[in-house]
């Protein structure tokens, strides 16, 4: 099994990035292989909305600092991706990654989404949040879900949300969703 691990926050002790390394841990104990990239540390453009990848090659002809993730997910059986939440989204660095998956769809003639991935790889999907409300940006996760399942043949899928942390409030003072990590390996792993 290979996990591959996408930290979408800029901060190298951030919440989405401390709750994916309890979920990384958790599963390398459990015999995976884990891979992790610090989107922030990569320098990448995003879609040039080219086509290229759908009318001359089968890869995203960009080539930076993506070129290498966008190929481990061809190779990973878990894509775990974390975020914090910024202005109602994914931060940017995990939405330009996001974007550059397209090249992931051949758009053949017969099937506008036919995916280049193998089927039924699993995403785990990493959310924190300063909103208390677990409700305010409950379109995020949903939203990302459908274009993997959909454009990238996905299969199981699974959510951490962790609500309320902002400031001095850290979720590795939070063991309930720090469990939540572990619990969600296990799972995956089981
Ligand atoms: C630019 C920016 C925008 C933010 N926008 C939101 C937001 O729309 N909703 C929210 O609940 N929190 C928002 N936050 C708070 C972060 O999502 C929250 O602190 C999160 O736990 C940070 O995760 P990290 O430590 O992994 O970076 C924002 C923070 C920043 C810096």
């Amino acid at each position: 099994m290979k996990t591959l691990c996408l930290l979408g926050s800029p901060k190298v002790r951030g919440n989405s990035t401390v709750l994916a390394a309890r979920y990384c841990e958790t599963a390398e104990k459990l015999g995976s292989q884990v891979q992790t990239f610090i989107l922030n540390k990569l320098s990448y453009s995003g879609c040039q909305g080219c086509r290229t990848c759908k009318a001359k090659s089968d890869r995203c002809v960009l080539k930076d600092d993506l070129t290498d993730v966008l190929e481990a997910v061809r190779e990973a059986d878990v894509l775990v991706m974390a975020t914090p939440v910024y202005f109602g989204d994914v931060s940017s660095q995990l939405k330009g990654f996001i974007d550059r998956t397209v090249s992931y769809v051949a758009d053949d003639d017969t099937n506008p989404y036919a995916s280049r991935l193998s089927p039924g790889k699993t995403l785990v999907f990493i959310q924190t949040q300063g909103d208390s409300d677990e409700m305010i940006h409950a379109d995020i996760f949903p939203k990302y879900e459908f274009f993997f399942k959909k454009w990238h043949g996905f299969g199981e899928t699974y959510f951490i949300l962790a609500c309320g942390f902002i400031g001095k409030v850290h979720v590795e003072d939070c063991e309930d969703v720090m469990k939540l990590a572990e619990e969600t390996a296990e799972k995956v792993m089981a």
